[in-house]
């Protein structure tokens, strides 16, 4: 059964927008530098983390080393569930002895969450790492707006109350109250916008982006309204990030964003590097190219990238950039009333490089 709260647009199409089909209209600004007057750090509930990005939880991406250097960095890691729970729980544990070195600034198990999916087994899961002090979940599944996604989001915030919990993917603002409303703390957003997904074409469902973004940010004032700002509820931009202009647009109707491409192939990400005609690949996989006969994602190669952190330094300088253009001092000012431009085919060929040689 359809329930589409109050967004009841029947026989009527909407315009979708994603990344591409905007810019932000610069705003004056007085930024003095972006390095020491822009603040990228983001609260999430009592955990402050350094920066907003996180590497997908993909089986390409984020594994026990690329897990590493994202704590390292100050970010959020979320290891990825495509291996077995044994090997799960050794690199949990692997983290929780370091985190006894007197060496570690933060407490190591506020920087990292596990996935895990909706199917009985994964509470029995989630008792194991719960006794290994994980309190950070991702519950992550294609159609998060689903009732297996809101059923076992209730009950990991019944059973275990204080855990954060990321919930998703949804592509809709009633999609995300009910994950909100079923004890979410994290919406996570994005369906079909990945660059290896195939399920818009293959489903014909999903929403760009952008507007599925702007859904869920709406979504998100109403929710708040109805508790009386009681509980902040926060969002991930899940896909489809090439640049870090696209991290500044999401950061306008989120406070994370979780990419998978713009890692792929660096040192830390899992999987051997191929050489084809004198130059290095590594593998990229979509999620659902492990199960059998799923049909909404495919598997390629990607050049290597070299270290995790010059790529992640290298989007953190351009989302500095961003901010002061937007007079931004912090993050959370991004959010204060976007003002963007729509643009056309002509638009978006003017701002690439154009008209050059080399
Ligand atoms: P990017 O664009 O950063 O996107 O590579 C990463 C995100 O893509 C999602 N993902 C998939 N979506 N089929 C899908 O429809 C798949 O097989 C698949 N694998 C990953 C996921 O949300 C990831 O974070």
């Amino acid at each position: 059964m359809k329930d589409l709260g109050d967004n009841k647009l029947m026989y009527s199409i909407r315009e979708g927008l994603t990344f591409d089909d905007v810019l932000l209209v610069p705003q004056h600004s007085d930024v003095n530098s972006r390095e020491s007057d822009v603040d990228i750090s983001v609260k999430i509930k009592n955990v402050t983390y350094l920066h907003p990005i996180i590497p997908a939880n993909m089986q390409s991406i984020t594994g026990e080393n690329m897990a590493k250097a994202v704590i390292d960095s100050g970010g959020l890691a979320i290891l990825h569930r495509f291996m077995p729970i044994e090997d799960q729980i050794n690199i949990v544990n692997n983290f929780r002895i370091k985190n006894q070195s007197a060496l570690v600034t933060c407490d190591i198990l506020d920087h990292l969450a596990v996935s895990v999916g909706v199917k009985e087994p994964y509470k029995d899961y989630i008792k194991r790492f719960m006794d290994l002090g994980i309190r950070v979940f991702c519950i992550d599944i294609a159609h998060g707006d689903s009732s297996h996604g809101v059923d076992m989001t209730n009950w990991l915030r019944n059973y275990y109350s204080d855990s954060l919990i990321i919930s998703g993917n949804v592509a809709t603002g009633y999609g995300a109250k009910r994950l909100w409303s079923a004890g979410a703390d994290i919406v996570k957003v994005g369906v079909g916008p990945g660059s290896l997904c195939t399920t818009r074409i293959e489903t014909g469902c999903g929403v760009p982006q952008l507007t599925a973004l702007m859904d869920v940010a709406k979504a998100r004032i109403e929710q708040e309204d109805i508790n009386d700002f009681q509980h902040p509820y926060y969002i991930i931009s899940d896909g489809g990030i090439k640049n870090a202009g696209d991290v500044v647009k999401a950061l306008c109707f989120s406070d994370m964003v979780m990419a998978g491409n713009i890692f792929a192939g660096c040192d830390e990400t899992p999987g051997t590097i191929l050489s084809i005609m004198s130059k290095t690949y590594k593998e990229y996989k979509g999620s659902s190219t492990h199960k059998t006969s799923h049909i909404e994602g495919v598997a390629a190669i990607v050049p290597t990238k070299g270290k995790f952190d010059s790529v992640l330094n290298k989007l953190l300088e351009g989302l500095r950039s961003g901010c002061s253009y937007q007079g931004a001092h912090k993050l959370l000012e991004l959010q204060d009333n976007p003002e963007f431009v729509k643009i056309t085919n002509a638009g978006l060929i003017e701002s690439h490089p154009h008209n050059i040689m080399g």
